[in-house]
């Protein structure tokens, strides 16, 4: 099909996925388009770069089963509180219970303004949704993917390796996969934390954390970087300081100091993608996969993080909008989200990459554009 009548067909797939989105929608798009959203994880294939980022929205396995149907391509837990063989946690200031989330417009985006942190309930509860996640990964229904905040001590101190072998052991026993696909979290509220003033320290972590965990099990490592307080400049190094990961991803949401919150929008896309703009590979050789997250609110904006080398995406707000902001008009919201972000005519990711194979900035190979294409450096 030519590319304006593939621009007419998506018009025709918009209007009608609104009540009902195909599960396997990627072959539907491989199919009518010759588009191949092929993307990567962790090291795992994934049939498209959408995926859930850890927060409120991984839970429990209700919501995992809603994301399966839905056919998003990954979801990673909600962040546990790593803890010792006799219960305790460095970081139980994380383990705070809070109910209320507040969707809002901030910055021309949208935000969620909540206080809470990680886990709230004991950790043999996490060890059950790590085991029903890994069921619906065994199906091959859903890449799942537990996420931990383990001890992080100030310079003078040791790291309490009894947490990073405990809490690193459990899960590998509950997923029961190898090796254990693992995120660990360094949280924006870390960096409003005063454990977060000293850059050293900051850089430390990040230079021994990896090594910390794989010391314990089989482990493919992603870390997730905060948005610490400081400059640009601060931010490239954190990155280049990581030794041993698998995967980055790459920036969790900043840090208000005046209202003590996290919050995102775009402000916080902005900031990743200036920063990403600077690391660009080959002249930033060992930088590992790339996981974008960070008001990714289209497929535009997928395209921007893919651009800066991201495989892949990790959305928490937009699968939180009141519903009448998606078009859609049936379906949960991974669906509608899902259905926006692929098939919207302007910004899905459809619609722009096809309009960069009419500018010229896409090309295809073996008859087919190809999402990992779009990724600096990719082999064409
Ligand atoms: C209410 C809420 C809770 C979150 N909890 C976690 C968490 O426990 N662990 C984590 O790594 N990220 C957490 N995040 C960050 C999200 O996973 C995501 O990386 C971030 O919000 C940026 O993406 P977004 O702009 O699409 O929301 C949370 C975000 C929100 C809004």
């Amino acid at each position: 099909m030519s590319n304006s009548g593939s621009r007419a067909s998506l018009t025709n797939d918009f209007e009608r996925f609104k009540r009902a989105l195909p599960r396997d929608f990627p072959a539907h798009v491989r199919d009518t388009y010759r588009i191949n959203l092929a993307a990567r994880y962790l090291g795992e294939p994934i049939p498209h770069p959408i995926g859930k980022g850890s927060g409120q929205l991984s839970l429990n396995s209700g919501q995992l089963e809603t994301d399966a149907e839905a056919g998003l391509a990954f979801a990673v837990l909600k962040t546990v509180i790593a803890q010792d063989p006799a219960g305790d946690q460095s970081m139980a200031a994380w383990a705070i219970h809070e109910t209320k989330m507040k969707v809002e417009r901030r910055g021309g985006g949208w935000t969620v303004t909540w206080k809470g942190r990680g886990w709230d309930r004991s950790f043999d509860d996490y060890l059950a949704l790590a085991r029903a996640a890994w069921d619906f990964t065994r199906a091959g229904l859903l890449l799942t993917v537990p996420s931990v905040k383990y001890h992080l001590p100030r310079l003078t101190e040791p790291f309490r390796d009894d947490e990073y072998a405990f809490t690193t052991h459990a899960l590998a026993q509950a997923c029961g996969q190898t090796p254990l696909l693992l995120e660990k979290d360094f949280s924006p509220t870390l960096a409003g934390d005063p454990l977060a003033d000293e850059k050293q320290q900051i850089l430390r972590w990040l230079r021994e954390v990896p090594a910390k965990i794989k010391a314990h099990a089989n482990v493919r490592l992603a870390m997730k970087l905060m948005n610490a307080r400081f400059d640009d400049d601060f931010q490239l190094e954190m990155v280049k300081a990581v030794a041993s990961a698998d995967a980055l991803v790459v920036f969790n949401r900043l840090f208000d100091p005046q209202q003590g919150v996290a919050y995102g929008g775009p402000e916080l896309s902005d900031r990743n993608l200036r920063v990403l703009a600077r690391l660009t590979p080959g002249t930033s050789p060992g930088i590992p996969e790339l996981s974008g997250t960070g008001n990714v609110s289209s497929g535009r904006m997928i395209v921007e993080y893919a651009l800066r080398g991201c495989s892949s995406v990790q959305l928490h707000t937009f699968f939180q909008l009141p519903l009448e902001e998606y078009p859609a008009t049936e379906g949960s919201r991974t669906q509608r989200a899902l259905h926006a972000l692929m098939f919207d005519p302007r910004d899905g990711l459809i619609a722009v990459m096809l309009e960069r194979e009419a500018a010229g900035a896409l090309e295809r190979r073996g008859g087919e554009l190809h999402f990992l294409d779009l990724l600096p450096g990719a082999k064409r």
